[in-house]
């Protein structure tokens, strides 16, 4: 079982020596590896279950070690790098050979974060490698947002959680990358809105196959972000009437439903902030699945600001 923990010093050594360990970031848990090295990518893949056509975030703690990964930044990427890092955005930037292929998947371009949380900020300064690190929870499955997450799901699996306790985001990162003519575009809705990042640089567009993110060629492959437990999304009221209360959950923004039982009901934010809702949607999402009960109903969020996110991935979660 991995040890939970927030021993600095042996995270660094177990990741120098190709071991994985699950690091914080302010939006989710990370299962993070050594990204110059292969193997411990591999082993990424390996414990995530993940198809490895799927690239993966390099992850670091300073501007100035981006430069030997990349060939070059565009001025967008220069703003956006400056006002939101450490943060929740990821940068798609064309890469250098240093970056193994399987931490793009052979992309040409590479994904390039770095995360705001103190303690992994400590850690990556005492590497000399970045961390490749997807979220850490099992293909497929709902994002971790506290160490006990991560242990519930990978703890058999990886010998260390680094505790940074509950992610202050909730969400993933923002991802965006450039098009052909060098137009800034959004790959994923996250943690920083798309207003937020319109007021720097101008409007931006929203890449087309941002929905679904699941590769084309196989069917097969569950839908990401999801739990067990079949979801629906809509208007939680009329879904009632017609269900009944007693053996549903329900995941709502601001308000109670009385039909339904109070341990089956998880409220994002009574005062209705999107800010708290994002925070705690992937926990609530576990918890309602941890009942299993035979449907979760859930409804759409405001569609601004980290609401775009949120309503993103609750529409994955249901797919
Ligand atoms: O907030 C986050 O971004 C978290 C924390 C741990 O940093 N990480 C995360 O990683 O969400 P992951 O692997 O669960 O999602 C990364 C997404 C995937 O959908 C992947 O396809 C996309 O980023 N991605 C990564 N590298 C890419 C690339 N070179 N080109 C296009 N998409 C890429
Ligand atoms: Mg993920």
């Amino acid at each position: 079982m991995a040890e939970i923990g927030k021993d600095i010093e042996k995270a660094a050594v177990l990741l120098a020596s190709g071991e994985l360990v699950a690091i914080p970031t302010e939006t989710v848990y990370g299962l993070g590896g050594n990204a110059f090295d292969a193997d411990a990518v591999l082993k990424i893949f390996e414990t995530k279950g993940r198809p490895q056509f799927n690239p993966l975030i390099v992850h670091t703690d300073r501007v100035e070690k981006i430069s030997s990964f990349i060939q070059d930044m565009p001025e967008e990427a220069r703003i956006l790098a400056e006002k939101f890092w450490p943060g929740p955005l990821t940068l798609l930037l064309p890469r250098n050979e240093i970056i193994p292929d399987l931490v793009t998947a052979g992309n040409t371009r590479v994904a390039i974060r770095i995360p705001d949380h103190p303690l992994t900020l400590q850690l990556f300064a005492q590497l000399s490698f970045p961390v490749a690190a997807p979220s850490a929870n099992p293909f497929g499955y709902i994002s971790p947002t506290k160490p006990a997450h991560v242990a519930d799901q990978l703890g058999d699996l990886i010998p260390y959680i680094l505790d940074g306790g509950a992610c202050r985001v909730g969400v993933e990162s923002t991802i965006l990358g450039f098009d052909e003519f060098g137009r800034p575009e959004i790959h994923r809705f996250g943690g920083i809105s798309q207003e937020a990042i319109e007021a720097e640089i101008g409007s931006v567009r929203i890449h087309e196959d941002i929905m679904p993110l699941r590769p084309q060629a196989s069917g097969a492959l569950r839908s990401h972000y999801a739990p067990r437990t079949p979801m629906i999304l809509g208007d939680i009221e009329s879904l009632l009437e017609k269900l009944g209360g007693s053996e549903v959950g329900v995941l709502s923004f601001s308000r109670r439903y009385a039909e339904v039982p109070d341990t089956q009901q998880q409220v994002l934010s009574e005062v209705g902030d999107l800010r708290e809702a994002a925070q705690g949607l992937f926990g609530a999402m576990r918890y309602l699945d941890g009942l299993n009960l035979k449907l979760i109903l859930a409804e759409r969020l405001p569609d601004h600001g980290l609401g775009r996110a949120i309503n993103d991935r609750l529409k994955r979660a249901a797919e």
